[in-house]
Parts: structure tokens; sequence; C-alpha cells
């Protein structure tokens, strides 16, 4: 009789520990969805000066979701004054149960200003809190980008993006290159990546592209990266079938595209899925006039481990990143943080005036890799075993400064383009 009890104590000490102990930023992990909104989670699916668009989760039951948002200056009289719009709803359907989705996103606001918004119902709001709009005219800003979140204790990557905008608390945004997630159709892993990212996600947008593993179901067979498209509401301007996952979006002198890597994981989907973005991606750079051009995709164009890599992936976007020269681009997939000399046509060239700077992101989960190598097209090479890393980028207006930090807070990396 005694053996069960002793089994449950242990094994609840291990679900402890394991969801808890890992993080002095983090809230507890929030297992199923209850009629208090969680999840709150800030995107632009729409130009950053005027709009903002919030997402929060809800039991399946939960419905007329709202938000209320007002000017922070006016935030004595909020939420008495505030403006109140309704949101849309969906179903999440997950392998843990279903759960709502709301999502609204507030337009007409006045670019370089600082709001005060809660969401949920009468019954059930929120607390409060704060987001800041884009400004109208280019000035410098800076933004986070992580690596590879997929972990085996989500409290780690919390920690990296907890330090990192503590560290950092006017950037504008935050990015994630893929593998947010170890297995994408798992919710319970979006309920700990979540429970990681409050604090943050929902102060500044995350702008994120897909993984491989959020293709994954937990059957371990292929899926669009259905439950990263309806919790995260990015830009619905990519192609047809690949709308909200391949997307771009302008902050300041900057023009983002991103992109999906995941060919061999969505074949069965959309087969042409590689063609649809090369057409879309030069349809797109031709019409941006920004300054900077910033490319994002998981897989890399030039590897980070022995052989050549994803040479399909190269072959389709790396000529077109030569002829609109785009300045930089962020992988993921290997774990390694390292950039390249400036490639142009995937030779060395002495300027990034005229090649393209590319730049694995390293690890903010849990996940590393010993047989990581430094290439020939490497400049910067480095195997984030030690710790998870994150890197900032200060956009001036000549010059792109990039710095790669430890989790801890020391630098590995510094490095600028100019232009
Ligand atoms: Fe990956």
């Amino acid at each position: 009789m005694r053996k069960p009890k002793l089994f449950l104590h242990i094994f609840f000490l291990v679900v402890v520990l394991l969801l808890g102990s890992s993080s002095i930023f983090l809230s507890p992990i929030t297992i199923g969805a209850g009629a208090v909104p969680d999840h709150i989670t800030l995107t632009w699916a729409d130009d950053p000066q005027t709009t903002q668009t919030i997402t929060w989760r809800t039991a399946a039951d939960e419905v007329g979701g709202q938000v209320q948002y007002a000017e922070a200056v006016n935030e004595r009289l909020f939420p008495e004054r505030a403006i109140t719009i309704t949101a849309g709803v969906e179903a999440l359907y997950t392998n843990i149960g279903d759960m709502a989705t709301h999502s609204a996103t507030l337009t007409g606001l006045k670019p370089e200003t600082r709001y005060v918004y809660r969401v949920g119902t009468p019954n059930s709001w929120s607390e409060s809190r704060y987001f800041v709009t884009a400004p109208s005219v280019p000035k410098a800003f800076s933004f986070l980008v992580f690596g590879d979140s997929q972990s085996v204790n989500y409290g780690v990557w919390g920690t990296t993006l907890h330090t990192a905008y503590q560290a950092n608390p006017n950037a504008a945004f935050f990015a994630n290159v893929g593998d947010l997630v170890d297995v994408g159709q798992d919710y319970a892993q979006w309920n700990a990546w979540f429970s990681g990212a409050q604090g943050v996600v929902d102060t500044i947008p995350v702008m994120p592209v897909t993984g491989n593993h959020e293709s994954y179901t937990p059957q371990r067979q292929f899926s669009m990266p259905v439950l990263f498209t309806a919790q995260l509401k990015l830009p619905l301007n990519g192609p047809d079938n690949l709308k909200g996952q391949v997307y771009s979006f302008d902050y300041g002198n900057v023009h983002f595209v991103m992109l999906d890597s995941q060919e061999g994981e969505q074949h069965a989907f959309v087969p042409d899925m590689l063609e649809r973005q090369k057409v879309w991606l030069e349809r797109d750079l031709q019409t941006t006039r920004k300054k900077w051009k910033i490319g994002f995709i998981h897989r890399p164009l030039y590897n980070n481990k022995d052989g050549e890599g994803d040479v399909n992936i190269r072959g389709t976007f790396g000529p077109i990143f030569d002829k609109y020269h785009v300045d930089l681009v962020f992988t993921g997939h290997d774990h390694a943080y390292a950039r390249t000399y400036p490639l142009y046509g995937g030779m060395i060239t002495d300027s990034s005036q005229k090649g393209t700077v590319y730049v694995a992101a390293g690890r903010s989960g849990t996940k590393t890799y010993r047989n990581l190598l430094a290439k020939d097209w490497h400049e910067f090479f480095y195997n984030p075993q030690d710790e998870p890393n994150y890197l900032t980028v200060e956009v001036e207006q000549t010059a792109l400064v990039v710095k790669a930090f430890k989790q801890s807070g020391a630098l590995i990396d510094s490095w600028v383009i100019s232009k």
C-alpha cells in the first residue's frame, strides 16, 4: 500500500520541479483555459504605426470578449473613458481539449504613443497592460531576436526572454526564428511557451517565423503549423495557402520579410510552397522603398554543420536576396550563434553593400547540438552549449548594430553593417 503513495509523492515533486522551478520571473504554468483571459499576446497583423493586434485565450464557452484601451496619458480615466471594441472569437481545438482564441486589431491609433489596455469581459477582465505604437517618421529603434526556444523546460526560454527584455526595455518588438516549441501540435508545449513569455509578449509584439517543429503532431506526423497560425495573428499579406506564416511588414526604415523553410514537412499540403514564396518574395522586395531589408527563415541557407545543408532553400531564396540586396537574414534550426561574411552568389564578398550577412541566432531554450562546425563562410562562430543566448539589433540611420549575449548577459559578439 505504501509504494503507490510514495510514487505519487515523487511524481508530483518531479512535476512541480519541472514546471515551476526554473525561473524567478515566471508565473505558474497554466494547464487549462478558464474564464479569465491568459496567453495575452501582442502581434502586428497590420501597420505598427496605427494598429495593435491583441490575442488571448479562454475556455471554449467564453464569448463576447472585448478590448478596452486608452492613451496611457489619460490613465486616470481608464477604464471609465476607455474605447471598447469587441474581439473576434475562434474555436481552438487541441490535443488537450477545446478552448477559444479571441483576437482584435485596434486601428486608428496615434503613432509613437503609449496605450493602456485590458482584455476579457465585464465579468473577467485581465489586469491592465501597456503597448507603444511605432513612430510615423523613421527613428533609431531596436528589436530582439531569439533562436529556437523548443525545450524540455520552457522556464529556460522564459528566463532568456525576460532577461533580454529587462536589459533592453526600449525594444520595439521581438522575433523568433522558428521551432518555438518542440511539438507544434502539442498544446501543453504552447501553454508552457506562453507562460514563459507572459510579462513580455503582452507588452511588446512578437513577430515569429515557423520552424519544422511547428509542423509536427504528437504522433510525429507532419501537419501545417495550425496552432502557430491560430494563436499568433500575423499579417495576411503572404502567398495563398501560406498566409499568416509567410508575411512582410515595415517598422521604421526596415522592411522585414518572414519566410517558411518547411518544404519537407508541408509538401503534402502545399506542394509548391517554395515556388509560391519565390514569386511572392520577388514581388514583395520589388515594391519596398525601405533603406534596410531584413529576412527571417528557419532553415539556414548556409549551415553550421557538416555538409552543404539545404541547397533547395539556398537555391530558391539566395538569388532573390542577392538581387534586391537583403542586408541581413536571421536563421534558426542549427542552434549555433554564427554569422557569415557578406555573401553574394554563394561567394564571400568584401562588402556588406553588395553581400548579405546570414546570422544563425543560436538557442533561447534548452536544446543544444554538439556536432556544430565552423565553415569557410563564417566570420564568427560560437556553439552556445554553456548558456542560451539572444541577439539585439539596433537600427540607426546609417548602421545596423547587432550584438549577441549569453542569457546571463555576457557579450558574445558585436558587429556593424554600415550603409
Ligand atoms: Fe528546426
